[in-house]
């Protein structure tokens, strides 16, 4: 039942354990250094200062969106602000409903249980979790068969923070208990991105100038992994053409990674180009998208359509996607008269 990971924001040439790496050393460590999302700190303010004043453990957070925009992040903000230890887990990593009960009687009081990419738990697991959510029971059963029995077990005060790219993908049942929150991570606006890209370098102690950080912030998909990866690819480019970072530098970078001035990388414009092109824009499946370009229809739901739907270079009707005339303009097509899309 589980679908495959999708490949992250960034090129698919770009390593995964580089990205970690960078993940942690650019990583917020404090609420000023986390910018934008104003809502959703302010918010969380409230939230976490109430449980303080109550002395309690806050209730259980679920934070969704895109990769990349900083859910990770929120959560060990959390941890830091509550003084409190956070145990990190995910989805695909709980394979037994023994794994599960085993991390939650293992937490201490007013612990964190971070899990990461909770669309991919097994229903058999969740039903475990709702107790542990709501009464802070661990349901056990204990032998098999007719003489099967069960045991409940009292768990220690505890604040489960959740994480998903896929928010339609998990149960009403398993929603409906997240009673802290909901939250929504919005794509970041540029000027919002261009401040991560300058404090990025500052931390990489890197000279950068207003144009350059501009300019990357551009075209970083509005998400701040990709303008801290991008960041390091112009770094690298400068080092190589032995100049130093600067506006041209980075158009250079970025042509070489071929991304577009829209921030549009080869794997996006080859789903406008397919849906252009091979179907006269549309209505198109997502099965058929993904066949006609071999690419997984988890990676093109969760990392490429945000973006595209974003931008307005992509519809979702109930008959499938289209191509705006914004994508034809985009890729230097004239939208013919007549396509569905133009009757729209
Ligand atoms: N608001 C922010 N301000 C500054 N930097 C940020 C912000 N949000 C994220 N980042 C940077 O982007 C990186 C990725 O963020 P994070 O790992 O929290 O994303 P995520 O939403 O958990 O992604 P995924 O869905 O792939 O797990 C962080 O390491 C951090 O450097
Ligand atoms: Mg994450």
């Amino acid at each position: 039942m589980s679908t495959p990971s999708p490949k992250k924001d960034t090129p698919p040439e770009n390593t995964h354990k580089d990205e970690q790496v960078l993940d942690t050393t650019l990583r917020p460590v404090t609420w000023n250094d986390y910018i934008g999302q104003e809502q959703i700190k302010s918010n969380l303010h409230i939230l976490l200062s109430a449980a303080t004043e109550r002395n309690q453990a806050p209730e259980h957070l679920l934070f969704y969106g895109p990769p990349g925009l900083g859910k990770t992040t929120l959560a060990h903000l959390i941890a830091k602000e509550m003084n409190a230890q956070m145990k990190s887990t995910s989805g695909p990593a709980i394979e037994k409903v023994g794994d599960l009960a085993s991390i939650l009687t293992n937490l201490s009081p007013g612990d964190i249980l971070f899990i990461d990419e909770i669309h991919r738990l097994n229903k058999l697991i969740e039903e475990i979790l709702y107790p542990a959510m709501e009464t802070g029971t661990l349901d056990i059963i204990i032998g098999k068969g007719p003489s099967a029995r069960t045991i409940q077990l009292d768990l220690p005060p505890f604040t489960l923070i959740a994480a998903t790219t896929r928010i339609s993908l998990l149960s009403s049942p398993l929603r409906s208990r997240f009673s802290g929150g909901t939250f929504r991570l919005e794509f970041y606006t540029d000027e919002e991105i261009a401040r991560i890209v300058k404090r990025s370098a500052d931390i990489l102690g890197i000279a950068m100038p207003s144009e350059a950080a501009e300019k990357i912030a551009g075209r970083s998909r509005k998400t701040p992994r990709t303008a801290n990866y991008l960041l390091k690819r112009c770094r690298d480019f400068a080092q190589v053409r032995k100049n130093s970072l600067n506006g041209e530098v980075v158009s250079g970078a970025l042509e070489l990674l071929a991304i577009d001035e829209l921030g549009l990388n080869a794997g996006d414009r080859a789903i406008l180009d397919t849906l252009i092109t091979k179907f006269g824009g549309g209505p198109v499946g997502l099965k058929t998208i993904a066949a006609a370009i071999s690419e997984e229809e988890s990676t093109i739901e969760e990392v490429h359509e945000p973006y595209l739907l974003q931008l307005g270079l992509i519809d979702r009707t109930p008959r499938g996607r289209i191509a705006t005339e914004k994508a034809y303009r985009h890729l230097g097509h004239n939208m013919p008269e007549g396509t569905q899309n133009s009757l729209l």
